[in-house]
């Protein structure tokens, strides 16, 4: 594919994952409860690592939400509307599962349908199953970690490079992933020189990206985000990943995305 083409195929993605893009806005649908959707490692593939966001709770979402996997992370606020029975402030999610049941929009295991109850009225919310709520996405606070990858058991060293990424502030979404091998550093200026030789990823799923050839590193990262004001470059500030990287091994990018997404709704706030 030529300069011209990827470029073209680039605006297309962001312009539709642009329109896709769900937003701060207020949606009224439903959430239910799974006993036994608990913290496995869901579709997602964030496993345990999901714990990390403040807040700590998990939910599956519809494929409206999983959005094909680029809803995967994102953070959502929810509130059961029968105040007799449930909190006004409500329980603040993380998106890490698929469920396709299409009837509701969330599914919540113990902790986070629990967490939405009036103290001592967990067991009457349970009992209900099925709850009328109102949500929207918030952003993802993760007030001691960075943007991170986790380079994941499909990669075959040394070109074969899959990583996924964990920990990712903010209410965007990531629409594209390059890398490149560390460009020179001078160091009677300390700047870098040369121009990185960057190649795209492509989603393998959810968070995970991977390229067949990867460039031998040291390598950098740069990432495009959305938020419904097109699109921006997040960069990583140095080399993440060592030339010897190792699978299971967790890199910090040195940067975090706060982005908040910017777009109109009738419908903004919580009445
Ligand atoms: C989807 O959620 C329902 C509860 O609403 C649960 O019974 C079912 O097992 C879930 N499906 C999957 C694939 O997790
Ligand atoms: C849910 O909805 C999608 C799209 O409307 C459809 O393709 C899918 O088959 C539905 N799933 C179930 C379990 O009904
Ligand atoms: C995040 O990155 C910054 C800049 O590289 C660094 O100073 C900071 O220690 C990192 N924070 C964490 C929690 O690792």
């Amino acid at each position: 594919m030529g300069g011209h083409t990827v470029f073209s195929f680039f605006l297309l993605f962001l312009f539709l994952s642009y329109a896709a893009a769900r937003d701060r806005c207020v949606h009224q649908s439903k959430a239910a409860y799974s006993s036994s959707s608990g913290l496995s490692v869901g579709a997602c593939g964030y496993g345990s690592m999901a714990l990390a966001f403040d807040g700590g709770y998990t939910a599956a979402g519809s494929s409206t939400l999983h959005r094909g996997g680029v809803g995967c992370g994102a953070c959502f606020q929810i509130r059961c509307k029968n105040t007799r029975v449930c909190r006004a402030e409500g329980v603040s999610v993380i998106l890490t599962d698929l469920n396709g049941s299409n009837h509701t929009d969330f599914v919540l295991g113990d902790p986070a349908f629990a967490a939405m109850a009036r103290n001592g009225k967990e067991q009457e919310l349970k009992k209900l199953g099925i709850l009328d709520v109102e949500y929207k996405r918030i952003p993802c606070e993760y007030k001691n970690r960075n943007l991170s990858v986790r380079v994941e058991e499909s990669s075959r060293s040394p070109r074969h490079l899959a990583i996924k990424f964990l920990y990712q502030g903010g209410q965007t979404d990531m629409v594209a992933v390059d890398v490149a091998q560390e460009s020179l550093r001078c160091i009677v200026l300390n700047r870098q020189v040369g121009t990185p030789n960057w190649r795209f990823m492509r989603r393998d799923y959810g968070p995970v990206w991977s390229i067949s050839r990867a460039p031998v590193g040291p390598l950098q990262l740069r990432m495009v985000v959305t938020g419904g004001y097109g699109g921006r470059w997040v960069w990583a500030q140095k080399a993440v990943l060592p030339a010897e990287w190792t699978t299971g091994s967790v890199y910090d990018l040195g940067v975090q995305i706060t982005d908040i997404a910017q777009e109109s709704c009738r419908v903004e706030e919580w009445k």
